[in-house]
């Protein structure tokens, strides 16, 4: 990757961390109190947002990274996955949660990056890989 697109890619990133707190006031926590907001940045520099959205049949309630990936797929586009930024209204380090690595893992670029957010700012970065290897994904089906 050349030292301009590593730069614009960090600035977008940045954007979208400064983004996050702001949002965690819209997300739909009423059970957990637990709010959580995500940007997911595509391969074509677009961020999609979301937060969670509870629901009184508890399991029917959705993650913040889950409403991202619907914004993403609504938005059009190459539907890949660069980065997946996660903000929790604790200020904790929140990785994605099993079904959510599996429904990242569906669009996930090789390079994809989980990067968590604290007070608006990237602290901690984990190759989304190495949090759902051997991982069962279109290939299987599809071969591709
Ligand atoms: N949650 C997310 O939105 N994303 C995560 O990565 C972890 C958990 C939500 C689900 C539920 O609304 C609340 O946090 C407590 O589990």
């Amino acid at each position: 990757m050349s030292a301009d697109v590593t730069a614009s890619s960090r600035a977008l990133e940045q954007d979208a961390a400064r983004a996050l707190p702001d949002l965690l006031s819209r997300a739909y926590a009423r059970y957990s109190n637990f709010t959580v907001a995500a940007a997911v940045i595509d391969d074509e520099g677009r961020v999609h947002y979301g937060v969670n959205v509870e629901n009184a049949a508890y399991p029917v309630g959705t993650c913040a990274e889950q409403t991202a990936i619907g914004a993403m797929i609504t938005a059009g586009g190459s539907r890949v996955i660069d980065k997946v930024l996660i903000a929790s209204g604790s200020d904790a380090v929140v990785q994605p949660c099993g079904a959510c690595r599996q429904r990242i893992a569906e669009f996930a670029g090789e390079a994809c990056e989980i990067v968590s957010v604290q007070g608006g700012q990237a602290t901690e970065r984990t190759p989304f890989w190495g949090l759902l290897p051997h991982s069962f994904g279109p290939r299987d089906l599809t071969g591709n």
